[in-house]
């Protein structure tokens, strides 16, 4: 726990509010004049719509409960997968789903997870040492994927499986040849190949996809980099393709990624860079280095994921805006042997890891989520969306029920989670262009933490509309926004702003409605366009000339 000293102003504002009978919910007392400045005509780049992506592994009530609960299940359903749980995943326009892990997927062989329900394989699932049906196989996969309107990320099983097994597994998914897999995949209710975006050399090789160097992991990636091939018509031209024909390119070609790097683990990234640099330039080896990085203060499972107080609120803050540095880390080593940016930085797992505080086994990872977890979701988004040129994707961890989840479900019961919500607001930034913005706000401070109040990203989406997400991190004073843009009047602004009464709220199954966004308007007055947020909170709204 954090020390909290004894004579804090933030403490003092709260104790002032307190005596003024309106505790955390009302306006501050010092308001703080802060400004924005942009120019539209001065775009950056594309924000990849896959960076707002989501990550689905096999550890608790993750998949089963979450996701899947079988056609004979009372909870309505198709084809086994919840119809609640979809119809609020098709609303927040999930572009990418990560599966089967995680540590499981070097865990995971494919085979036990295909054909009829009845001649599935039971084994022992590590996360909470319970019994794996293999119920939720790559078929129900695909067709999660297909309900929810996303796209597949298949990360390969590189620590316990063999080559062969997973080039069958992406010949089983892929060939539209009337192959001996393809005839399997047939029968088992789909003829036509699948898509699969994305493919994941194993996971973790530094840690539980197997102890491995750098070094070693590269060794081992090699062979699955030329033999687990995506033979989907649209899709070819990846590995060994490129032997016969160097200047192939198809911007549908399936995406290889390396496991990477856990947090600041530079040394790991320099090793990997380097090989991937040294090797025949005909043949590329990936097309993108994972990044781990999750925020806990003690390490998993020790920080409250309620009733926390202040303090813990601004060391996660903090931490959430210190993805910047992380990022930047890595990105540098990358510019130096990638200079070209040919590469992508894909960060497919992050999130507020915190105690398990409503799972009956801790290692099913079930925790709550607060106000809290939806403005460290702001700001963390925030930061990718500023490095775009090289972070390309993002999955974080994880969709429903695992640790900083969009969703919890208890039973037939669903939930919508304040960071659901943040996803919600996100979306007319999907595949947007970036526009520079500079912020000129005021500080929040709390014990040694110094932050800018005010965080921000703008960006035009590919209708022409202009859009501001703005997070007010104090939790105690409202800030003014003067916006200045360049080249445009703006009128108004039109959008939604989620807050709460507390920064621990939540979402809770008798009360799902604590933390929701509400609707608000801004309408300029003398050419002049003020914003106002309320303390923690976010906003994203439309500017409208
Ligand atoms: O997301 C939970 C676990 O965290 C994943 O299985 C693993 O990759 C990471 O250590």
């Amino acid at each position: 726990m954090k020390t909290i000293h004894a004579f804090n102003w933030s403490r003092i504002r709260v104790f002032l509010m307190l005596i003024s009978g309106a505790m955390l919910a009302t306006p501050s007392l010092a308001e703080q004049n802060s400004s924005i400045r942009l120019n539209p005509s001065q775009p950056g780049h594309t924000i990849n719509r896959d960076i707002f992506g989501q990550f689905a592994e096999h550890i608790g009530e993750g998949i089963y409960g979450g996701i899947w609960v079988g056609e004979d299940s009372k909870i309505p359903n198709v084809k086994g997968i919840r119809a609640d749980v979809v119809k609020a995943l098709r609303a927040i326009k999930v572009p990418v789903v990560r599966w089967p892990g995680g540590c499981y997927a070097d865990q995971y062989h494919w085979r036990e997870g295909v054909g009829p329900q009845s001649s599935r394989v039971d084994r022992i699932n590590p996360w909470g040492n319970v019994i794996e049906p293999n119920h939720f196989g790559t078929d129900e996969f695909m067709e999660f994927v297909q309900q929810i309107g996303s796209e597949a990320y298949i990360n390969l099983n590189l620590g316990s499986g063999t080559v062969q097994e997973a080039a069958d597994w992406l010949e089983y998914m892929t060939t539209d040849l009337p192959t001996t897999l393809a005839k399997q995949r047939a029968a088992n209710g789909h003829t036509a190949p699948y898509r699969v975006k994305y493919i994941g050399f194993g996971n973790e090789a530094w840690g539980c996809g197997g102890a491995m160097t750098a070094d070693e992991y590269f060794a081992r990636l090699k062979a699955y980099s030329v033999f687990a091939l995506n033979h989907n018509p649209q899709q070819r031209f990846a590995g060994i393709d490129l032997l016969f024909d160097r200047d192939a390119h198809n911007p549908h070609a399936m995406q290889r990624i390396a496991a990477g790097p856990n947090d600041t683990d530079t040394a790991f990234t320099e090793a990997l860079m380097k090989k991937w640099a040294a090797a025949p330039g005909y043949l590329p080896l990936f097309d993108a280095m994972s990044l781990h990085h999750y925020t806990m203060t003690r390490g998993p499972m020790s920080d409250a994921s309620q009733d926390f107080d202040e303090s813990d609120y601004a060391t996660f803050a903090q931490l959430a805006l210190n993805m910047d540095r992380v990022i930047t880390l890595h990105t540098e080593i990358m510019d130096t042997y990638d200079p070209q940016k040919k590469v992508a930085l894909v960060v497919d797992e992050w999130g507020n890891w915190l105690k398990p505080d409503i799972a009956e086994n801790p290692k099913f990872l079930k925790q709550q989520n607060s106000l809290r977890d939806a403005i460290t979701a702001s700001l963390t988004l925030n930061v990718f969306a500023r490095h775009a040129d090289r972070v390309r994707m993002s999955n974080i961890a994880q969709m429903v029920n695992v640790i900083q989840s969009m969703i919890l479900t208890d039973g037939e019961k669903m939930l919508l989670t304040p960071t659901y919500h943040i996803y919600h607001m996100y979306v007319p930034f999907q595949d947007a262009t970036l526009i520079p913005i500079s912020i000129d706000s005021g500080r929040y401070r709390m014990d040694d933490i110094n932050l800018p109040q005010i965080d921000a990203i703008a960006a035009r989406d590919a209708n022409g509309k202009l859009w501001l997400a703005l997070t007010n991190i104090d939790p105690v004073d409202s800030a003014d926004i003067t916006l200045q843009l360049e080249g445009m009047v703006v009128k108004s602004a039109k959008g939604e702003v989620l807050t709460a009464p507390r920064v621990d709220t939540v979402n809770r199954f008798d009360e799902p409605a604590a933390v929701v966004p509400k609707p608000v308007k801004f309408t300029a007055k003398n050419s002049r366009l003020l914003l106002s947020l309320p303390p923690k909170s976010v906003t994203v709204v439309e500017l409208k000339g």
